[in-house]
């Protein structure tokens, strides 16, 4: 028996890399799984790997920085589902740009990519785990939001920044409703934002001087995902947890 059977889960971003381990951790542990992203064809992969364990798992295509795209998602949820327990706000961007040569759209699409879609999704869950008195919503920010991001330009780190404020908020207001706001931390983990930004030669040079010698894997991160929707993670809210291999202890 899983620790989350019974429970309905949306992970937004959860086409590739971090976002798709989770939905599967999620549904590995019983949850129903709502895999969101704005790529089609990821989304739909993600659900059909899921599918040959869990048939509880369908997608959601749409935008998380869009209003309406939310809104949608949220419904798709309840006509499969009835309701949301867990809401894993995975979605993000980076870009590497230094600060002198970000233009006005680029930060915008960066900070809302990681913050807007943070309080879009939290926003739309709240009304129906407050009714339930049961609720978790993990926010995945970054070793970026508490120090300085190692690949990402200032308009990530701001708004991975950005993302621990919405979170300990967040976890203020709703604690007495049975519902936990948490951030996940994660330094340098091997997936396509990491692959697409530096060359291989680049993340041999960080992962030497990270004290565990190495990058993260997705499924590290996914399973302490697992643990905060768990039930025995009750009583921590508000929480920023790291996981980054040492790179990043304060
Ligand atoms: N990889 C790292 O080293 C690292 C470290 C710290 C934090 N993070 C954060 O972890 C999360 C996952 O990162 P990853 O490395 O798996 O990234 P990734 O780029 O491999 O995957 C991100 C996924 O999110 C989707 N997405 C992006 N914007 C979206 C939107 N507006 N609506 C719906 N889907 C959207 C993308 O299509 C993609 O499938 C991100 O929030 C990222 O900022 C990553």
């Amino acid at each position: 028996m899983g620790t989350l059977e019974e429970k309905v889960a949306i992970v937004t971003g959860a086409g590739q890399g971090m976002g798709s381990a989770i939905a599967h951790s999620l549904a590995q542990q019983g949850a129903s799984v709502v895999v969101n992203d704005i790529n089609e064809t990821t989304a739909k992969a993600t659900v059909s790997d899921i599918k040959s364990y869990n048939s509880a798992v369908i997608s959601y295509v749409g935008n998380v920085t869009d209003i309406h795209d939310v809104e949608q998602m949220i419904k798709h949820t309840e006509n499969n589902f009835g309701h949301t327990d867990v809401l894993v706000n995975n979605a993000g961007v980076l870009r590497p740009t230094p600060l002198l040569q970000i233009s006005e759209e680029e930060w915008d699409y960066v900070v809302e990519g990681n913050l807007k879609s943070t309080f879009l999704c939290s926003k739309a869950v709240l009304p129906s785990m407050q009714q339930n008195r049961w609720g978790r919503i993990i926010n995945i920010s970054s070793s970026a939001g508490k120090n300085v991001s190692t690949i990402g330009g200032a308009h990530y780190t701001a708004g991975k920044a950005a993302v621990l404020g919405l979170t300990r908020h967040a976890a203020k207001e709703v604690a007495e409703y049975g519902i936990t706001v948490n951030a996940v931390c994660p330094g340098l983990i091997d997936t396509e934002m990491v692959r697409s930004t530096i060359s291989d030669e680049r993340k041999y040079e960080y992962a030497n001087i990270f004290p565990a010698k190495r990058l993260g894997q997705p499924s590290e991160v996914a399973d302490l995902v697992a643990f905060l929707a768990s039930d025995q993670a009750s009583y921590i809210t508000g929480a920023s947890i790291d996981i980054n291999g040492g790179d990043l202890m304060i």
